[in-house]
């Protein structure tokens, strides 16, 4: 894969910072307008279940002001879906949730749940949504994502980013070796979570990879530096890569 490296910028802790209070402010809209002036491709997005930090107005206002492509990241439930189909977002990310967990805390099984996500694949392409599956760097599942004949991967990259030495070192060798079994089987490859200045340049490095989505850390540092500066330094990091 050549080109550059297209940086997705996750909006949703800005949301969690303007729930806390239940106003307006920080408004999530407008941390993606500053994310697309510092350099983001993309804006993404997680419209959970329970609501807690994205909510439906700001995905229906995401797609009415901001100009960049919307990723929407979403479980596979019908209610999603028709959210999905109704907004019509760049692309969609369906992604694992449960209700208890704090954060996506691992890949999808799309192994195990084939007959379920086809379902889901099936009519979100045919509505012309870009469908990526975010799943864990195994065999197992690169191979699930072909058969179900999705267009794009994320693969979860959490655990490199909380391992350290020789099996950080291991994560990183299983992201770029099913990075490249995906490409050979014509499906992108994306990659995120816990991305951060520290850690992102060796993942950025990895030819095949099209697109790093990228949140907490970035609205964490713009507490510090503001949003602009976080993601102005990102942008730096990965293109400091290729
Ligand atoms: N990609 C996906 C599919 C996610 O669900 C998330 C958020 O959990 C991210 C990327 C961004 O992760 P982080 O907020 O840790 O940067």
């Amino acid at each position: 894969m050549t080109g550059r490296l297209r940086l997705g910028v996750n909006i949703d802790h800005v949301a969690t910072i303007r729930n806390a209070r239940g106003g307006d402010h920080p408004d999530p809209v407008r941390a993606a307008r500053i994310a697309a002036e510092a350099g983001a491709d993309g804006i993404t997005a997680h419209l959970r279940e329970d609501r807690r930090h994205i909510t439906d107005r700001d995905i229906e206002r995401l797609m009415a002001e901001i100009d960049l492509p919307l990723n929407l990241e979403m479980a596979a439930t019908e209610e999603m879906l028709e959210i999905a189909l109704r907004h019509r977002p760049h692309a969609a990310c369906i992604v694992p949730e449960r209700r208890e967990e704090r954060t996506t805390e691992g890949g999808l099984d799309a192994a195990g749940q084939h007959i379920h996500l086809a379902y889901f694949v099936d009519k979100l392409g045919s509505a012309d949504i870009r469908v990526s599956l975010f799943i864990e760097p195994t065999e197992e599942q690169v191979a699930a994502a072909v058969r179900l004949g999705a267009p794009v991967v994320e693969f979860h990259t959490g655990r490199y980013a909380h391992a350290g030495g020789e099996d950080r070192t291991a994560e990183l060798r299983r992201i770029a070796d099913f990075a490249a079994l995906a490409i050979k089987n014509g499906i992108e490859p994306h990659a995120g979570h816990g991305l951060t200045f520290d850690n992102v340049v060796p993942v950025a490095a990895i030819p095949q990879i099209a697109e790093l989505n990228i949140g907490h850390f970035l609205v964490g540092e713009a507490i510090f530096t503001g949003l602009d500066a976080s993601v102005t330094r990102m942008r730096e990091l990965m293109d400091s890569a290729r």
